[in-house]
């Protein structure tokens, strides 16, 4: 029980093969998967996700990078998710991100940087339901 959040895998981190790494490291962490899938964002997906960036300069390559490949998408379950995914995860750019996270193992860059986590509790229900229906929670 506890806590949602949501994540995606990126896709620089599916493409290289990291997918099995990195839910290890999640589920190892604690955190219990509630539903999850691989798929491939649109354009009008990755927009409307992101809405919360469009006049961001980098707008534009985030929509690219993100609809560049597959996707691994998962709603996860622990007490205090948010913040302790975000923790296990690391800071955005993967070169302040702390020893041992998955930013600082996995990532490459600040724009492909391996992983996404829910900065709220709203959002991380935002996000969940864009890309799940109830019916896929477990
Ligand atoms: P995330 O925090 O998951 O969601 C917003 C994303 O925008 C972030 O990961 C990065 O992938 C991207 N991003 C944030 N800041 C920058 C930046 N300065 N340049 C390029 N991409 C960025």
């Amino acid at each position: 029980s506890g806590q949602r959040t949501f994540t995606m895998i990126k896709p620089d981190a599916v493409q290289k093969g990291y997918t099995g790494a990195i839910l290890n490291q999640i589920t190892e962490a604690g955190f219990r998967i509630v539903a999850m899938k691989q798929t491939q964002m649109t354009t009008e997906d990755a927009q409307t996700f992101y809405a919360i960036h469009k006049e961001r300069p980098f707008f534009g390559e985030l929509v690219d990078y993100m609809t560049g490949g597959p996707i691994v998408a998962a709603i996860l379950e622990k007490d205090n998710a948010v913040e302790d995914f975000r923790a296990l995860i690391g800071a955005t750019n993967p070169e302040d991100a702390a020893e041992g996270t998955i930013r600082k193992k996995y990532a490459e860059s600040i724009s492909a940087n391996a992983i996404h986590g829910s900065d709220s509790d709203d959002n991380a229900q935002i996000e969940s339901s864009f890309h799940f229906s109830g019916r896929e929670m477990f």
